[in-house]
């Protein structure tokens, strides 16, 4: 099913109405799949999406597993993946004889985001406030010394599991810069652990807009599969002015995605924006940030000096253009804002992450925003998925959700 983001998808205003996202038809599906790491379940969604028959979610968050339960009638572990064993994810799924098994995962991201590297020394920071100011400075090198982690052994933790069950396929997610040189051994580890050991594969640099997301979102897969190369997705968007040339869809802009929940009764005490720089976010443009206060953007009495702060400082969202990635922990100053100079509601991130229509959030704000900031688009993660699917020959069209009263 493709995601409608029309107001006749949101048929209900309030969210206190309990559902469940029924995908799929268990017990069906030729291909089965175990989320791991599943977080609030945007991969797992994305798999239903693709025809798989999604039996088994792991997470060692609370939060996200009473999401994971409040949207899906498949099986949910609240546990670490490093106390789980093959034998264990095997026994569960009870596959028969003919059933494929597909193991997803998206590790969690933080240990090789850009962040990670970039506030190590501060040097960034300091080579765009020299370069602001006119003078000539060489951009710092980026240390490529491996930094400890406990989160990057996740990975093979991961890759553990995906042996340990005998897996036909898998999808791994990640940030783009676990291809930066300080992090790339780990990702060519994984790739050259998955070929010795019998899985084709195929490294796919994703961007969400390019498949029909209202997110310019930037995200690493690597597919692989025991039968053939899976197949990276074909591009189904492009920007406006190149759509045509390209015969491709417009990127989706976030204007028709967000409209369903511009009315009062989506309204959350905590999208107000007070304090230090409330003002100075009002006066900000649609589609600009900070830099609307400089002098480098034209302002007559500016605050600040541009490249001095994050890029998404105050940054407002353009109606008519796709979002720019949605953040898990956004700072109170961090943007996208809505056009409107408020923070995003939560079924607007939701929105803006494809997640279907009723798809429940758990938690307090703070645990639904990380959860929302976290997942794979389904689109995207569908458009994925339906690659390893494919190799299996046993790709199906999917069962539409349906949304069912608890
Ligand atoms: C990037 S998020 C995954 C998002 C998910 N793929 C989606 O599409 O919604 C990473 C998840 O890993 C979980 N996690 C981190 N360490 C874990 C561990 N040791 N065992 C199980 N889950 C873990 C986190 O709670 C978080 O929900």
């Amino acid at each position: 099913m493709k995601i409608s983001l029309g107001p006749e998808a949101w048929p209900r205003p309030t969210p206190s109405v309990v559902s469940s996202v029924v995908v799929g038809e268990a017990g069906t599906s030729k291909v089965v799949a175990v989320d791991l790491f599943a977080g609030a379940g945007g991969l797992a969604v994305g798999a239903e999406q693709a025809g798989c028959d999604v039996r088994l979610s792991v997470d060692n968050d609370r939060w996200s597993c009473e999401t994971l339960r409040e949207n899906h009638s498949h099986e949910v572990w609240n546990e670490d993946i490093t106390a789980i064993r093959g034998r264990d994810l095997r026994e569960a799924l009870d596959l028969s004889v003919d059933e494929n098994l597909v193991i997803l995962g998206g590790p969690p991201c933080q240990p090789f985001s850009k962040a990670a590297y970039w506030v190590d020394e501060g040097k960034e920071a300091a080579f765009r406030r020299a370069r602001a100011a006119g003078k000539t400075v060489d951009r710092p090198s980026e240390s490529p010394e491996v930094r400890p982690d406990e989160r990057r052994s996740l990975v093979d933790e991961y890759w553990r599991l995906v042996l340990e069950s005998k897996a036909d396929g898998f999808v791994f997610e990640n940030v783009r810069s676990i291809t930066h040189p300080r992090h790339r051994p780990v990702l060519e580890h994984l790739i050259s652990e998955a070929n010795r050991t019998g899985y084709e594969t195929t490294l796919f640099f994703a961007n969400a807009a390019e498949h029909g997301v209202p997110q310019r979102r930037q995200r690493v897969f690597l597919m692989g599969s025991k039968i053939s190369k899976p197949a990276a997705p074909a591009k189904s968007h492009a920007p406006a002015e190149k759509s045509d040339e390209l015969e491709l869809l417009s990127f989706e802009p976030v204007g028709p995605a967000l409209q369903p929940f511009a009315g009062k009764e989506y309204f959350e005490p905590e999208e107000v924006v007070t304090g230090k720089w409330a003002e100075h976010l009002r006066t900000v443009p649609p589609g600009w940030n900070y830099k609307a206060h400089t002098a480098w953007g034209g302002h007559p009495n500016p605050t600040w000096e541009t490249e001095t702060r994050f890029w998404n400082f105050l940054l407002k969202l353009d109606p008519d253009l796709p979002s720019w990635t949605i953040n898990a922990s956004p700072g109170p100053w961090t943007g996208p804002f809505h056009w409107d100079s408020r923070r995003l509601r939560v079924p607007e991130l939701a929105a803006l992450q494809t997640f279907p229509p009723g798809y429940q959030f758990i938690g307090p704000r703070r645990e639904r925003v990380r959860q929302i900031g976290n997942a794979v688009p389904p689109l995207l993660g569908e458009a994925v998925v339906r690659g390893v699917v494919a190799t299996f020959g046993a790709e199906r069209s999917a069962a539409a959700p349906e949304l069912v009263s608890a």
